[in-house]
């Protein structure tokens, strides 16, 4: 079942000359991880707003074409309906944060009050997502005392309380040191375990290789390609976008090791041939 469909997207910033989102047409299935790759300005956070309805609503501009998320279009529904089927977390979680809060409970409390639920409910939400989000030990700090991974953690719990269908994610590791990205990404992944669709615009490789199941690669506002990782970071011309592949797959394209199903260059340690491990393994051995 598809829960996001988007036909012949348009949109231009307000005073500028240029599309940001040029003629994007696709379909994202329900529990699908989506990795959104490219270089900068290929238009990477100006689709993740429109998925959240904050291109048009909010930045204006000139727009044309559709955009649905589950059965609302985007268009002609209201920021905060939206809101509640498609949930965005930015890139620097200090900016992410109310400010008024105390406790890193009542933070996630913020967005289920203006949802008008009850107490009940919105303590059953936040018991959840504290567990889903591996936060529960700090409930209690000062959502300003923590480290960067653990507040970018509590962004995610706060939009995952108000259980969208879908989280998006525009960079959501690029502030963070290598154990605060290693922790944002093992919740994530814990997330997709629940069902949850996810789209993540990353300029961290690896990480898209491994955790996607689909990439969709963006140049200049355009849609060059939408498919496995192993197809999009095969392609010969990958460079040409501005897009590295992972250094995994370097090695086996110049290596000419390719994943006996698909004859793609490999992605992950799991696609190599079993051959080529022990192959390698011989060729170490005799060199020492
Ligand atoms: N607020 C804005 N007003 C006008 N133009 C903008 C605005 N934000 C982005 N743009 C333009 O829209 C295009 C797409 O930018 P966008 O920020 O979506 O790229 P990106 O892929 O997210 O880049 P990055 O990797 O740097 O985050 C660029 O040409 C950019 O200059
Ligand atoms: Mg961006």
């Amino acid at each position: 079942m598809n829960i996001i469909r988007v036909e012949g997207l348009k949109y231009k910033y307000p005073h500028t000359d240029k599309l940001a989102l040029d003629d994007l047409t696709f379909d994202i299935k329900k529990g699908e991880f989506i990795g959104i790759v490219g270089k900068n300005t290929a238009g990477k956070s100006t689709l993740c707003y429109a998925l959240t309805g904050l291109v048009p609503h909010f930045f204006k501009g000139a727009y044309g074409g559709q955009v649905y998320v589950d059965d609302l279009e985007i268009l002609k529904s209201d920021i905060s309906d939206i809101s509640l089927k498609a949930g965005l977390v930015f890139e620097n979680p200090f900016s992410q944060m109310t400010g008024s809060k105390y406790t890193v409970a009542e933070e996630i409390a913020f967005g289920l009050e203006n949802m008008g639920l009850d107490r009940e409910e919105m303590i059953t939400r936040i018991n959840e997502s504290l567990l889903l989000l591996d936060i529960e030990h700090i409930k209690d700090k000062n959502p300003f005392s923590l480290s960067g991974g653990q507040m970018q953690r509590l962004a995610i719990a706060s939009v995952i309380a108000m259980r969208p269908d879908v989280l998006i994610l525009d960079e959501p590791t690029s502030q963070l040191d290598p154990q605060g990205t290693e922790e944002v990404f093992k919740v994530v992944e814990k997330l997709t375990k629940e069902g949850i669709t996810i789209i993540m615009a990353e300029h961290k490789i690896e990480k898209i290789a491994q955790y996607s199941d689909r990439v969709m690669l963006l140049h200049n506002g355009r849609l060059i390609d939408f498919d496995t990782p192993q197809k999009v970071f095969s392609r010969e011309d990958i460079l040409d976008f501005g897009v590295s592949p992972p250094i995994f797959t370097k090695i086996c394209r110049v290596l000419n090791i390719r994943d006996a199903n698909t004859d793609l260059y490999p992605v992950t340690l799991e696609q190599v041939p079993k051959k080529e491990l022990t192959l390698s393994k011989e060729t170490i051995s005799k060199r020492r």
